[in-house]
């Protein structure tokens, strides 16, 4: 375990992800959005944080309707964040800081301006024509009933060839056709191509979409009329993909993935975990989404998590999320959002210490919160769609708040999205100086996850303190183990748990100070208290 060599080939499993936004996260060059020599400029702020590997959004061309994730060049940086030489900058003062990089690959769909779409559209024989997925009207009609996930119809009729075409999002992002196997290796060409500039790992999009059935069933219709997703998703050559592609992935070594495996609330552990095969032949890493979609309650948490590790394959990792650019910010989760920082101290202290590995949104360590986003600023063109029935994801796609200057330090330009208005007092410089502040806790925690490695790969076993309002579990390896208690509620608890006295404190959420050195099997948590214990 100790060997220097598992720690390289895992430090996926042990280390910490951040996840960057690169529209948001720095601007460099004052055109209002964040770009890659604003990141290379806060690396030493992410050495700091302690985290082991960034993940970024995708950063590749795009005409930008999706922010990206619709991708005219797999070969290339966004001129909005620079180029490949910054690129090859940014990879190198990362890797000398010990710092991994993590790409955003989008396979399930390009842009509709990708040269390979519009060869694919020009006429019915091109050699690109199979690389999506084309169908003749039926009976004059779409094909069927399939939508997209915003409950429109997922055919477009395209006048040029009198065809439509598939499109699981946007029109603007048409699929790929997975079933082509030149489509398919030209694919493989760009992992490599990323694999080879040196990139360590790759968050795969929507991952699951890729395969449609092939006969193209109509999807049951559900509950108010929507249609389930049944045939469009899911689809077991899903799997077949994703080994060819972790074979590709283990001639380099020290590689990882992370495939985003969506499903609606409450979220379904056993599909995720279905893409990462037996454990080692498909993706290293999914993304479960019953984190989001949890109450605030100790108990739900508890059966969120034992559901999780539950559905795993017996040698899957885990990992975990709370907030992301598609879901928002967690501190704003739940309604009413009482006891907003209290809360994203416990929840960073269970990140940090549940077996498995985290993952940060940027921000999220700061506890900055969705902004209100007016009608006119709105980006998101989900937002543009459907407002203000929904008003798209911008709130939670914000600059990132570094210091109490004009635009939070983010940029000497007006940015892209407004700042929110809590940055004189949210952002990184002032809460460096406070030993009370989100800051200072995930600082604490990450540094405390490094040192104390049972928490990184140690086993885990929830411990049933008699008090339902407090999550407690025990991180063991050989015979050491670290306890951690967490008291959900906005009251004091108390919990029972035998064997305590042969423990000590090791960190608190709100100080140590006032612990007592001794430990004995009652114990008594303030509100929204947590406790790390070690066996001594
Ligand atoms: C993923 C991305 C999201 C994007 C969608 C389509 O869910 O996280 O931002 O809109 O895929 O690519
Ligand atoms: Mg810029």
């Amino acid at each position: 375990m100790s060997s220097n060599n598992t720690e390289q080939t895992y430090w996926w499993k042990y280390g910490v992800v951040y996840h960057i936004y690169p529209q948001s996260f720095m601007d460099s060059d004052e055109d209002g959005f964040g770009d890659l020599k604003g990141i290379i400029q806060k690396l030493d702020y992410l050495v700091s944080l302690g985290i082991d590997a960034v993940w970024l959004s995708p950063i590749y061309p795009s005409p930008m309707v999706d922010s990206g994730y619709d991708i005219t060049d797999y070969k290339n940086i966004n001129p909005l964040y620079g180029n490949i030489d910054d690129f090859m900058q940014l990879l190198a003062q990362a890797h000398s800081r010990g710092l991994k990089v993590i790409m955003d690959l989008v396979l399930n769909h390009t842009s509709d301006q990708h040269p390979w779409f519009l060869e694919s559209r020009s006429s019915k024989n091109n050699p690109k024509r199979g690389w999506y997925i084309w169908e003749p009207p039926k009976l004059g009609k779409k094909p069927n009933n399939w939508m997209t996930n915003f409950g429109q119809s997922a055919w477009t009729y395209d006048s040029f060839t009198n065809e439509y075409y598939y499109h699981s999002f946007f029109k603007e992002q048409p699929d790929l056709n997975w079933r082509n196997s030149e489509l398919r290796s030209e694919m493989y060409d760009v992992i490599r191509f990323w694999l080879e500039l040196g990139v360590d790992g790759f968050r795969l999009d929507v991952i699951n979409l890729i395969f449609k059935d092939k006969h193209l069933r109509k999807n049951p219709i559900g509950f108010l009329l929507s249609k389930k997703k049944v045939y469009n998703r899911n689809r077991p050559s899903v799997c077949e993909v994703l080994t060819e592609f972790r074979s590709i992935l283990d001639e380099y070594p020290h590689k990882t993935s992370v495939g985003e495996i969506y499903s609606p609330p409450p979220g379904d552990p056993d599909l995720t975990a279905r893409f990462q095969g037996n454990g080692s032949d498909m993706l290293h890493m999914a993304f479960d989404f019953s984190a989001f979609f949890s109450r605030w309650s100790a108990k739900a948490y508890y059966e969120m998590i034992k559901n999780y590790y539950q559905a795993l394959p017996k040698d899957g990792w885990p990992c975990f999320v709370f907030s992301n650019h598609d879901l928002g910010r967690s501190t704003n989760r739940w309604m009413f959002s009482f006891y907003k920082i209290e809360k994203a101290k416990v929840r960073a202290m269970l990140l940090l210490t549940l077996k498995g590995t985290p993952f940060i949104y940027y921000g999220d360590e700061i506890g900055m919160e969705n902004v209100n986003i007016s009608r006119s600023q709105i980006h998101d063109m989900y937002g543009k769609l459907f407002y203000p029935f929904y008003k798209g994801r911008d709130a939670y796609r914000t600059p990132m708040q570094w210091n109490s200057q004009i635009n939070a330090g983010f940029s000497k330009t007006r940015p892209w999205l407004p700042v929110h208005k809590n940055y004189k007092t949210i952002n990184v410089e002032n809460e460096e100086g406070r030993r009370d502040s989100i800051l200072s806790l995930y600082r604490g925690l990450i540094q405390l996850r490094k040192k104390y490695t049972i928490l990184q790969y140690g086993d885990f076993e929830f411990i049933d303190s008699g008090n339902p309002k407090v999550l407690s579990y025990r991180r063991y390896f050989e015979n050491k183990s670290i306890v951690v208690i967490l008291n959900f509620s906005n009251n004091s608890e108390k919990v029972e748990i035998s064997g305590l006295r042969d423990y000590s404190y090791l960190y608190s959420i709100s100080d140590l100070d006032n612990c007592d050195d001794t430990l004995s099997d009652i114990l008594v948590l303030k509100a929204f208290e947590g406790f790390i214990l070690s066996s001594k």
